[in-house]
């Protein structure tokens, strides 16, 4: 069985991979608790003695609108971190999968596939995209975008803020002329299981079916959870990214080389979510 070490594997993306994949690969995680990625002499000390496979490097700074005003902690823990994690696991000569972001790309000029220009719009995506630099051509580099679930109670992803915020019958403004590619966590899983088995030090995007607005999503949320539709209102990127710096406005992120997982578009997504919840 293969032996797969990982960061941030008490996160909102790490917890679902490791529940959903435990039986197929041995996972061993290295909380912050344990190797603060930012200490590069405790990375390489905890590396050095551990054995694995293949390095899965999930944690990050992932605020976005934080990130803005925590710049230099973003860049320490996305660049360096990464850097520190990813020459410690070099030297032992095992392979690296970078978790990125579909935010490296601008959102000016969609369709965006692996091979696509990146410029990233802000602090946050130019931080995972140096981390990209650092390890491109050398290991695999896996970007993500709008990643759901149907639970965790750590953190909130967008499905749940909106289903939450519905439920309490509070007022919703959502985007209108903006993309996003929403992407069911459990399909990161299983298109990284094929990775994992399959690894090669090249680009993949593991992202949802089909793009659609934040207003769309909103709707699709509150049709499939009978919640009230009327209290989604309607807003603008331009007003939006005023107090919200750092999103693309047309994240319509595509893949060009995942012929190994079929990714659910938000629509089965939330299929798939009501009959885990119902569970
Ligand atoms: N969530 C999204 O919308 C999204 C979208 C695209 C890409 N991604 C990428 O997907 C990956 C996982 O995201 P996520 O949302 O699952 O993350 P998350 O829930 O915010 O968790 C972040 C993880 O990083 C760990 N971490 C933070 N700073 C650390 C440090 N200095 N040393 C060691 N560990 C540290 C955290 O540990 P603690 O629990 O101890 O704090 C936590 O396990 C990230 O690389 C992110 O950039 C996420």
């Amino acid at each position: 069985m293969l032996k797969i070490a990982m960061t941030g594997a008490d996160g909102l993306v790490g917890s679902r991979i490791v529940e959903l994949l435990n039986t197929d690969f041995e996972f061993i995680p290295v909380p912050q608790s344990k190797m603060d990625i930012t200490n590069r002499e405790l990375v390489n000390q905890t590396l050095n003695g551990m054995d694995f496979d293949i390095f899965l490097h999930l944690a990050a700074f992932t605020n976005v609108a934080g990130a803005e005003t925590n710049k230099d902690l973003a860049y320490k823990i996305n660049r360096d971190g990464t850097k520190n994690v990813f020459e410690a696991v070099s030297l032992k000569n095992k392979k690296f999968i970078y978790i990125s972001t579909d935010f490296v790309f601008d959102g000016k000029n969609p369709p965006y596939f692996e091979d696509s220009v990146v410029n990233p719009p802000g602090v946050y995506a130019d931080s995972k995209y140096q981390g990209e630099r650092i390890v491109a051509g050398k290991a695999m580099i896996v970007r993500i975008s709008y990643p759901y679930r149907a639970r965790f109670d750590i953190k909130r992803d967008f499905f749940r803020t909106f289903k939450m915020l519905l439920e309490q019958k509070k007022p919703l403004s959502m985007i209108t002329d903006s993309l996003m590619t929403p992407t069911l966590i459990d399909d990161i899983a299983y298109g990284l299981r094929h990775l994992f088995n399959n690894y090669s030090p090249e680009t993949y995007h593991l992202v949802g079916g089909k793009s659609i607005s934040p207003y769309q999503a909103a709707i699709l949320v509150a049709e499939k959870f009978n919640l009230d539709k009327s209290l989604i209102g309607k807003t603008t990127y331009e007003k939006y990214i005023k107090s919200k710096p750092g999103l693309p406005q047309y994240a319509d992120i595509r893949s060009k080389k995942n012929d190994f997982w079929k990714m659910k578009d938000f629509t089965e997504g939330l299929d798939e979510l009501k009959s885990q919840l119902s569970l």
